[in-house]
């Protein structure tokens, strides 16, 4: 059996060349000769299937929202701003803010005003024009009561910058920071406190994402079964993985988007917000080291099952956290040469 296993894997590496010739040989390879993508197809689809069903069900979709209003944002800071803009997608806008604002959970949060604000402002510099006309009417028709309940606050609406407001960090200090921050992987005997979590989250999610949709989730896992559990998983913390106090599993909701080409945007934002978040992390004394968390089906079957994930999240990556055992060393890991990774023009 190894002996057939391993002749297959030798006949697959002598013909990758022939499957990677084309787009269409390299389909058929991954139809009929690897299912190593089948669960990024499955999720992609299923993330799909519940971003339309929602929309059917409910009537409304979160990110929908969310995108629609970073998209009235930008065509308000437009530069000359054009007196009639997002024709094509402000009746939707209008639609799932009535419909989400009505969701009692969603009266408070700062997302929906985000999107009344931004909503309230395209409406008053607008000119007249049938399709403005019509919404115009439905918002201010339906909107008064949250127009009442939350007049006196900030407007969340673009804005001039304010230079006074540039925090005081030299770029040395950055630098520093960004030195000081390594793998670590040997951690204290000692709980990580969830406010620090939370503050190290605040700076994560003020990371840049597409549309403004940070289609991500951040499991946290301290619980001593659950973090056993989930800390066997990764295959890269062999040897260190029993002294882990706290796991982070940050998952990506494919959900967000209604079509394949967005498809690596969970990566990418969730892997920005990672990044400002182990920086933060180490401004409160705490340490990580993010783990890969590799495509591997029978990993991955074992990931959904413990975290109860739906069939449209991914696992992105997985971080280590804890107090840094002073005496644990880290890797010294060298960084490329500047020249070697940047190109002018
Ligand atoms: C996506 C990703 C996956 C990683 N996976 C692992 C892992 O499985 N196990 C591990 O010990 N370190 C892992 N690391 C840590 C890297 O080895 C480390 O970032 C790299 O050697 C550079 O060292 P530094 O983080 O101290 O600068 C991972 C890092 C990243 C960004």
């Amino acid at each position: 059996m190894t002996k057939l296993k391993e002749l297959l894997k030798k006949l697959d590496k002598s013909l990758l060349w022939f499957w990677s010739k084309n787009t269409f040989l390299s389909s058929f390879y991954y139809f009929f000769i690897s299912g190593k993508f089948r669960r990024e197809h499955h999720a992609v689809l299923a993330g799909r299937t519940q971003h339309s069903k929602e929309i059917k069900e409910e009537k409304a979709h979160f990110y929908t929202l969310v995108r629609n209003t970073h998209r009235l944002e930008k065509g308000l800071l437009m530069k000359p701003r054009r007196d009639v803009f997002a024709l094509d997608f402000i009746e939707e806008t209008v639609s799932h803010f009535l419909t989400l604002n009505k969701v009692s959970h969603l009266s408070s949060d700062p997302q929906i005003q985000w999107s009344y604000d931004v909503l309230t402002e395209y409406f008053q510099v607008t000119t007249e024009h049938p399709v403005i006309e019509n919404q115009r009417k439905r918002f201010l028709s339906s909107s008064n009561t949250l127009l009442e309940s939350t007049s006196g606050h900030e407007t969340l609406t673009p804005y001039e910058r304010n230079e006074k407001k540039k925090p005081n960090i030299s770029f040395e200090d950055f630098l520093a920071l960004t030195q000081y921050r390594r793998s670590v992987r040997w951690f204290m005997d000692k709980p990580v406190p969830h406010d620090l979590i939370d503050r190290a989250l605040m700076a994560a999610r003020q990371s840049p994402s597409a549309c403004n949709r940070q289609p991500f989730e951040y499991r946290i896992i301290d619980e001593p079964t659950l973090l056993n559990e989930v800390t066997n998983l990764p295959m890269g913390i062999k040897g260190y993985q029993h002294n882990i106090p706290m796991m982070i599993v940050v998952v990506g909701n494919l959900d967000a988007y209604f079509n394949e080409r967005d498809r690596h945007v969970v990566y990418i934002d969730a892997s920005l917000a990672n990044m400002a978040f182990m920086l933060a992390l180490e401004t409160l004394g705490l340490s990580s080291c993010p783990i890969n968390w590799p495509d591997i089906e029978s990993l991955e079957r074992k990931m959904e099952k413990t975290l109860r994930l739906k069939k449209f999240q991914r696992p992105i990556m997985c971080m280590a956290v804890g107090y840094p055992d002073p005496k644990g060393k880290v890797a010294y890991s060298e960084k490329r040469a500047i020249e070697k990774f940047r190109k002018y023009n």
